[in-house]
């Protein structure tokens, strides 16, 4: 087959490149609620496990489907089975339904950097300033979320309007490796605070106690949320991918970057946690980083400062992160529409103020409005990541192991070298992962429908 598209110039560009806009909020916001949320040391190692077996499998058959067809991810189902189309269109769905609501949590970012850089560093730390900030309780424009929001999505905008990614990509291969380095130091810091250590053992060590299907679910729709897997984007990130580069290795690097920033990010926000709440934080959900992380820089010598670059260097890692999904969602629109670019970006634009401010406001003016008992972003992040990631997920398996059969993938994955795991691979694409996933989802759907109670 003749491909013309445009390559990355060599293997670790590729991965740079993926990586890149896998590591984002995902990792640092996410990841640390989460793992405190559903019991820390059990939760990491579901995580782990799940990554390097079913993370490994999904994403190696994403890239190899992308790479094989040279095309995204709508058209490149339907091409492995003319049946599979839908599957393109579900999974489209996934970054439509998480853009407005990151663009939110962005938006968070950049009142804190904001405040930090107008040294407000001690005022952050207070105990109500996030729930009254997100409530919309503080008085002025620049206490409004909403204000937050709409500037980052025209951030956003502006950038895919100006086509100027490139400018934010070379930005961030310099922050983000800072990114890293400072939350290494960062973290090593909330080490040092006393009680610290009890909030380490509640990360590191697993009690099984804590074990239940939800564990897996919570962990599962995690790691699809920060490999940005089960969405069609790494269908699209292979289809550029060259042919000769090794895909297994490639693979392997990416997994290994995205959970070593998630891991970090949780060595930061944990421990802190329980030693500043001595535990009662440690469900406090999608603000603990924001809780969390002033309270750390309070504590520590230079924090003021420190905070003011921390934040900075997290708003690159969205912003990457953002404007990806962003372009995801308005070259659905550009294909299937045939509008121009300008056009569709700037009808995204309105589009995400318009869904992002109810998940904006859901905590503040419209949370009397509860869906599931959920408030508006909890309810968005809860259909893309443990319903209909899982549902794309479990697809993507029948499609491969039972439809088209493993050796599309296999072959793909050996024209550029030997297929170590190919076993792993087989067994988990086949059996393991939609086995799994009909479970859990049942289980959970069962839950929520108050018919079983585990
Ligand atoms: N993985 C990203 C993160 O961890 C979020 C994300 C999900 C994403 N889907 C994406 C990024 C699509 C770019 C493109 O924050």
């Amino acid at each position: 087959m003749k491909r013309e598209r445009s390559s990355f110039s060599n293997r670790i560009g590729f991965v740079l490149a993926a990586a890149g806009s896998a590591v984002g909020l995902g990792n640092i916001w996410r990841f640390p609620y989460l793992a405190a949320k559903y019991g820390g040391g059990i939760f990491l190692l579901v995580y782990l496990i799940l990554a390097v077996s079913f993370g490994f499998a999904l994403m190696i058959a994403e890239i190899s489907i992308g790479r094989k067809t040279g095309l995204s991810c709508i058209e490149a189902y339907r091409k492995l089975h003319p049946k599979f189309g839908f599957l393109g269109w579900l999974a489209s769905l996934v970054p439509i339904i998480i853009t407005p609501y990151y663009c939110v949590i962005g938006g968070w970012v950049v009142k804190y950097f904001f405040e930090f850089l107008r040294g407000n560093a001690a005022l952050a730390a207070e105990d109500t300033f996030f729930s009254s900030f997100i409530s919309v309780g503080e008085s002025g424009i620049l206490g409004n979320p909403l204000f937050w929001f709409i500037l980052y999505v025209l951030l956003n905008v502006a950038v895919v309007l100006f086509g100027v990614e490139k400018g934010i990509e070379k930005a961030s291969r310099i922050m983000m490796p800072l990114l890293v380095v400072l939350s290494v130091g960062v973290a090593i810091f909330s080490l040092t605070i006393p009680g610290a250590m009890e909030g380490l053992k509640y990360y590191l060590l697993p009690d099984f106690k804590d074990f239940s299907t939800t564990t897996v679910l919570a962990a599962m729709g995690q790691l699809f949320y920060s490999m940005s897997l089960a969405m069609g984007i790494m269908i699209t990130y292979g289809s550029y991918m060259k042919k000769e580069d090794n895909l297994e290795k490639s693979v392997g690097q990416i997994e290994i970057f995205d959970t070593a920033i998630a891991f970090i990010a949780g060595l930061m926000i944990i421990p802190a946690v329980v030693a500043f709440s001595g535990g009662a934080d440690i469900n406090a959900g999608p603000g603990l980083m924001f809780v969390t992380l002033p309270k750390v820089f309070g504590a520590m010598k230079g924090g003021a400062i420190v905070g003011v670059i921390f934040f900075l260097l997290v708003m690159f890692a969205a912003l990457t992160s953002s404007i990806s999904l962003m372009e995801t969602v308005v070259s659905i629109f550009q294909d299937k529409l045939h509008w121009e670019r300008k056009k569709a970006t700037i009808v995204v634009g309105i589009g995400v103020i318009a869904i992002g401010t109810l998940s904006c406001l859901g905590y503040g003016p419209l949370s009397m409005v509860k869906l599931l008992g959920m408030e508006f972003l909890d309810f968005f992040d809860f259909i893309s990541n443990s319903i209909l990631m899982p549902i794309v997920a479990f697809l993507t398996c029948i499609l491969i192991g039972h439809v088209v059969g493993t050796k599309v993938v296999s072959d793909e994955v050996e024209t550029s070298g030997h297929f170590k795991k190919k076993g792993l691979f087989q067994v988990m694409i086949r059996w393991v992962a939609p086995i799994c996933l009909v479970v859990i989802l049942l289980s959970e759907i069962l839950k929520v429908l108050g018919i079983i109670s585990v």
